[in-house]
């Protein structure tokens, strides 16, 4: 297993097998088309594109890492960067905003350099500023937490009290990790 750059392991054998078994393009062309398809069944292993990942479709289908790059950051739904242990959306959609939610983002910007998205440094959380609507308006500002729970009338008191017991929890679970 190789380490990446966020200093966690990647064990590249479930990519190359799968490169192996389904991504064998017969000339240059059709391999360009099996790039995208080829990154997805990397974040699919690995919940996102690490470098050591790219490198290898990279070199198996005969293409270059700039072209990775390029697709990997044309589309949205790919990540170049591990994902935190949790999740959270913050509204940004009309009746959010009116309620204060531009607040949280500022505070999301000047705490932690997240614009738009981003994982705090500790890895504990990813955010995504959702600039639409997460359809439960009676809740402004609300924020949805690992794709299921809705924390609403988020006051920045209380979205900086979430995210300091959500970066306790990965501490917590951390340790315990490393002991086991
Ligand atoms: S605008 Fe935020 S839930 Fe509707």
């Amino acid at each position: 297993m190789k380490p990446t750059k966020a200093g966690q392991t990647v064990d590249l054998e479930p990519l190359r097998r799968v490169l192996e078994e389904r991504f064998r393009p017969r000339d240059y062309r059709e391999a360009q088309e099996l790039v995208v398809g080829a990154c997805q069944e990397a974040q699919r292993l690995f919940g996102w594109v690490p470098p050591e990942a790219a490198q290898l479709i990279a070199e198996h289908l005969g293409v270059t890492t700039n072209r990775i790059y390029g697709l990997l950051t044309f589309y949205a739904d790919f990540r170049t960067e591990p994902p935190g242990r949790h999740f959270l959306w913050i509204c940004h959609g009309a009746a959010c905003y009116v309620a204060g939610a531009g607040r949280l983002v500022e505070f999301l910007h000047e705490r932690y350099g997240i614009t738009g998205q981003g994982t705090t440094p500790d890895g504990a959380l990813t955010v995504h500023v959702f600039n639409g609507c997460l359809g439960v308006c009676d809740l402004a500002p609300v924020a949805q937490l690992d794709h299921h729970e809705y924390v609403g009338l988020l006051s920045l008191e209380r979205l900086q009290a979430l995210i300091a017991e959500l970066q306790g929890e990965a501490q917590t679970e951390a340790a315990d990790g490393s002991t086991e």
